[in-house]
């Protein structure tokens, strides 16, 4: 039994009182699902293994990190090699070139990137850069869309702080929350009057298709929008694909809906696993960036060895042909015959994906944006996650959240995670 953790329990004790909550990064907690966290022990393709010897089917995937699974056996001989040759220099290495190569190549509106180690500094630095471009102050973020834990992005965020309204922490200065707008998703006509109406915008950024409140895509007339209203009042376009990119398809969600933001942020996905991010885009931007220019930026860690060659091995990996459809449609096939059992009971389910992530809303219909969600049944999802968990499939642990396949995921294990869904929804 999944419940019987003893080894876990201990672990969680000790923890506790060492970190804060045990953990470090709240959602590990799983304070919203009322069960002691996992403790793991390791990983290996779908499955994870927690330090009792119980295994899960893993669809968090480190939230998106991994889309070849876990240990990926090329990627770990690579950065094995590399680890030989030393794991941080604090000076360049060929890798970094090979990676920005990659990603320039599939993403051409990041025509410069600076790599760092994680989304939340990308996001933080396009900030400041989209600041020191326009020389204006205010930026502009949509409710429950996450960016990562700087200051002036825990605005009415979302991830682990969804439920939290206006200022989604205690410490962000009052003169900071001024400084960001946030607005409704998808509300196409509000948003551009909103635009329209204000002449110190510095930004407007978004996740195009949101994780950080479950999946949720954007209207394509509202990115047109956005694409159109920010070059006229020349306000920088920044997409959030730290989730989406290379994970959504090869070209991100820019290349989905074809809209060139004027930058860009990309994590998880290009760092294998490994701590690792990057943000970039239009040359005249980018190239204001110390040491060129007087927008200052740097990082011990930034394009780390390690993350650089396990980046480079995912991305060869997933450029093969058909890797995406093959992912994207094994997702489709998961989900359609659940799909279809809630359609045919009539339940108030939603479930939303895009390419290889998805999400489950119960209690709502339709999700188009934070707002649908106040009717969210909170407490279904905690029953559905807790029913798969002692099954031994790990989902995202929050309602907030999207799960993720790998190209890992085996069809028996897909199989059975389909045969648990089905048999739960058959008996609501
Ligand atoms: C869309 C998005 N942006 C930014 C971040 C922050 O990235 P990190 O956790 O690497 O700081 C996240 C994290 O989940 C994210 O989902």
């Amino acid at each position: 039994m999944r419940s019987h953790r003893p080894l876990t329990e201990a672990l969680y004790r000790d923890s506790c009182a060492l970190m804060p909550a045990g953990v470090n990064s709240p959602v590990r907690s799983f304070q919203g699902m009322g069960l002691t966290p996992l403790m793991i022990s390791h990983g290996k393709g779908d499955t994870i293994y927690d330090v009792d010897g119980h295994s899960y089917i893993d669809f968090c995937q480190s939230w998106g990190a991994l889309i070849l699974g876990h240990a990926p056996e090329h990627v770990v001989v690579k950065a094995f090699e590399q680890l030989a040759k030393g794991s941080s220099f604090g000076i360049a290495t060929p890798y970094e070139k090979e990676l920005a190569e990659r990603i320039a190549h599939h993403m051409p509106s990041m025509e410069r990137l600076r790599f760092v180690s994680s989304g939340t500094e990308a996001m933080m630095t396009a900030i400041r850069l989209s600041r020191g471009f326009t020389g204006k102050s205010v930026i502009v973020k949509f409710n429950g869309h996450y960016h990562g834990h700087s200051d002036s992005l825990l605005i009415k965020a979302g991830s682990g702080v969804s439920h939290l309204q206006e200022a989604s922490s205690k410490g962000v200065p009052q003169e900071l929350i001024r400084l960001t707008v946030s607005l409704p998703f998808n509300a196409t006509q509000l948003c551009r009057d909103f635009i329209r109406s204000r002449d110190d915008l510095a930004a407007i950024l978004l996740e195009p298709i949101t994780g950080n409140i479950g999946v949720v895509a954007a209207k394509l007339e509202f990115l047109q929008m956005l694409r159109e209203e920010s070059s006229k009042k020349g306000i920088v376009l920044i997409f959030d694909e730290v989730i989406t990119g290379f994970r959504v398809g090869l070209n991100g969600a820019q290349g989905n809906y074809r809209i060139q933001p004027d930058l860009t942020c990309l994590g998880k996905v290009i760092g294998g696993g490994f701590p690792a991010a990057v943000f970039g885009g239009k040359k005249e931007i980018m190239d204001l960036i110390a040491p060129l220019g007087p927008v200052y930026q740097a990082g011990t860690l930034s394009g780390n060895p390690l993350a650089m060659c396990a980046g480079c091995q995912v991305l060869k990996t997933i450029e093969a042909a058909g890797f995406f459809e093959s992912l994207n449609a094994r997702l489709d096939a998961f989900l359609a015959p659940i799909r279809n059992l809630v359609a045919q009971k009539k339940l108030p389910i939603a479930i939303q994906s895009a390419g290889s992530m998805f999400t489950f809303f119960f209690g709502v219909e339709k999700v188009e944006n934070k707002e649908d969600l106040l009717q969210m049944d909170e407490e279904g999802f905690k029953r559905f996650f807790r029913y798969l968990f002692e099954r031994g499939v790990y989902l995202s642990p929050s309602a907030y959240e999207a799960h993720f396949i790998s190209s890992a995921h085996t069809d028996e294990n897909l199989r059975k995670t389909q045969d648990l869904i089905l048999e739960y929804i058959e008996q609501l």
